[in-house]
């Protein structure tokens, strides 16, 4: 297996606008960010991956981008990022931007100028349409569930729809044209001169439409929209051309740098995942499958360990993988698989010792480390973000009684993520000094950095405990992998072996203990083995709810 920096990194996910606060207006910035490099560094991670920081109207918090080359003013500047820059990379951390190239901002210049006239030299820059049968194009509904749920919105100037797969404030760019290809070339080229260290790409499998824009002929999930419209995010997944673009893509900006490239890649199994991540496919480096993060919660533990086993297969064959159980879209990690009461320590401890033993880039999101929980806010005017509250209205429209749509939606909305970073004890939870742009969570006098470093027995170390191991033992990142015990339903165990090191991890995935018989060449293990177990004790064969071991046997 060949070797590479960002094989080996431990990326750190910033979500800017809930990070830290430094100029009292509610909203994270920039130099919030250079204000906790040094945390970010003594952590351990290798690289930050900040989420849209570009000008924007912030319809869906700078995934819809006005201007791709200026920062969005709450944010800070240029300069602010800069200098952000030059102090993570003093620090020995690279820098990696989330990247959008599926669609705008609906003020980004290149749409203003589109919408103008059918020969404005911009018009095909996005997708548009005449009506058909004085409807829209074709019957695909928009993933935000707005307005009254179409993907496509009619412009009167020119008498024609343009496509949004997202929200009307977000229009899909047109990858079958090459004026457009080149201008996010040249842009995407002018960040890699700046400096910047690679990119998280948003949607990247969804660029290629489907030829002739075709009607879905899915059944709609429940409650169907009552127009007609069914959101099918398979339909403009991973279509014909979608590899042409991404060689493209790398031929004309990735490959000409030293930086990595992660796709965010919906609708993906392992099975067609190799063409794009393939070492000698020349597309990107790895990606973010949904297979464990698609559902509300685990789906079963026998399923999670054949997703994960798929998994080392793709890097067996020349592919490379990540392991995340959260991010800025997905619940709180220990609420969503592990247990936010009585074991919110245990399980996250377990769930970061699962995730950084498994082969993949590893991927923290702000705030895991010190095991923050999900929000449960009282009504929906707390919350935020344009899924749950479109998909809230769209259910109540559709007569679901309010307190329930909220209640249904609770679990897997984004804004379980992103309340703001939990620093301190103190007013809104360190991170500003003013009312933040979405309430803290009131877990924050309990949960918080500064409570998480004065206990050593936190779950902050057992991360900095993982990190720093992974810096020490390649056999983290390359070891072969290998699951063993598959007998017993709710345990996953494995080893991992490299140049003659092996280790072996078990861990009982549950709230109840689970009594286990140790295959005979692990019989001898030796309480000297064991490199890490996230209770202060254990009993050999008796693992108590959630527990975690590490083994290093040769
Ligand atoms: C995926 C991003 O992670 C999500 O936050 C965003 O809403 C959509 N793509 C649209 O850009």
């Amino acid at each position: 297996m060949r070797k590479a920096w960002w094989k080996e990194a431990v990326v750190y996910q910033i979500y800017p606008k809930s990070f830290q606060d430094t100029n009292g207006d509610g909203i994270g910035d920039l130099q919030g960010i250079i204000r906790h490099l040094d945390y970010i560094h003594d952590l351990g991670a290798t690289v930050i991956w900040l989420n849209p920081i570009y000008a924007s109207p912030q319809v869906d918090n700078g995934y819809d981008i006005s201007d791709y080359q200026s920062i969005h003013p709450a944010f800070g500047t240029l300069d602010d990022f800069r200098q952000l820059l030059d102090e993570a990379h003093r620090r020995g951390i690279r820098v990696i931007l989330d990247m959008v190239l599926n669609h705008t901002s609906d003020e980004h210049r290149w749409f203003q100028e589109s919408k103008k006239s059918k020969d404005n030299p911009y018009r095909d820059f996005y997708i548009w349409r005449p009506a058909k049968n004085g409807k829209e194009p074709n019957n695909w509904g928009n993933y935000f569930y707005e307005g009254r749920g179409s993907a496509w919105e009619w412009d009167e100037t020119t008498q024609e729809y343009y496509l949004h797969n997202y929200s009307k404030k977000m229009p899909d760019l047109n990858w079958d044209c090459p004026a457009m290809r080149q201008e996010i070339y040249s842009m995407l080229r002018w960040w890699c001169d700046l400096g910047i260290d690679g990119f998280r790409l948003d949607a990247i499998n969804r660029l290629q439409k489907p030829k002739g824009l075709p009607d879905s002929t899915r059944p709609c999930a429940p409650p169907v929209n009552p127009y007609g419209y069914i959101v099918d995010r398979e339909m403009c997944a991973n279509q014909p051309g979608i590899h042409d673009l991404l060689k493209e893509l790398n031929r004309e900006v990735f490959s000409r740098y030293d930086i990595m490239t992660v796709g965010e890649t919906g609708n993906l199994t392992s099975v067609k995942a190799l063409p794009y991540i393939h070492e000698d496919s020349h597309e990107i480096n790895m990606l973010f499958h949904f297979e464990i993060a698609k559902n509300a919660h685990l789906v079963s533990v026998p399923e999670y360990k054949d997703i994960q086993k798929r998994w080392a297969d793709v890097i067996r064959q020349g592919g490379w993988s990540t392991q995340y159980l959260t991010n800025h879209d997905s619940p709180r990690q220990i609420s969503r698989f592990g247990n936010d009461g009585e074991f919110r320590v245990e399980s996250g401890k377990m769930l970061a010792m699962l995730s950084h033993t498994q082969p993949g880039t590893i991927y923290v999101y702000q705030g895991e480390e010190i095991g923050m929980i999900n929000v449960n806010f009282p009504s929906i005017e707390y919350y935020d973000e344009r899924y749950t509250v479109g998909k809230y209205h769209s259910m109540v429209e559709q007569g679901v009684d309010p307190k329930e749509a909220l209640e249904q939606l609770k679990m897997m909305s984004r804004d379980n993520v992103r309340t703001p970073m939990q620093w301190s004890s103190e007013q809104f939870a360190g991170f500003s000094d003013s009312k933040p742009w979405l309430s803290v969570n009131p877990t924050y006098t309990e949960i918080n950095v500064q409570a998480a470093i004065a206990d050593p027995a936190s779950i902050l170390y057992t991360y900095k405990q993982l990190i720093a191991l992974r810096k020490e033992h390649p056999v983290m990142v390359y070891g072969d992998y290998c699951p063993v015990m598959e007998q017993y339903e709710n345990v996953v165990a494995y080893t991992r072996a490299y140049e003659g090191e092996k280790w072996f991890m078990i861990f009982n995935f549950q709230a109840a203990p689970q009594e286990i018989e140790f295959p005979e060449e692990l019989k001898g293990l030796t309480e000297r083995a064991l490199l890490m177990c996230n209770y202060p004790d254990h009993k050999a064969r008796t693992l108590r709810p959630y527990e975690a071991r590490i083994y290093k046997i040769s």
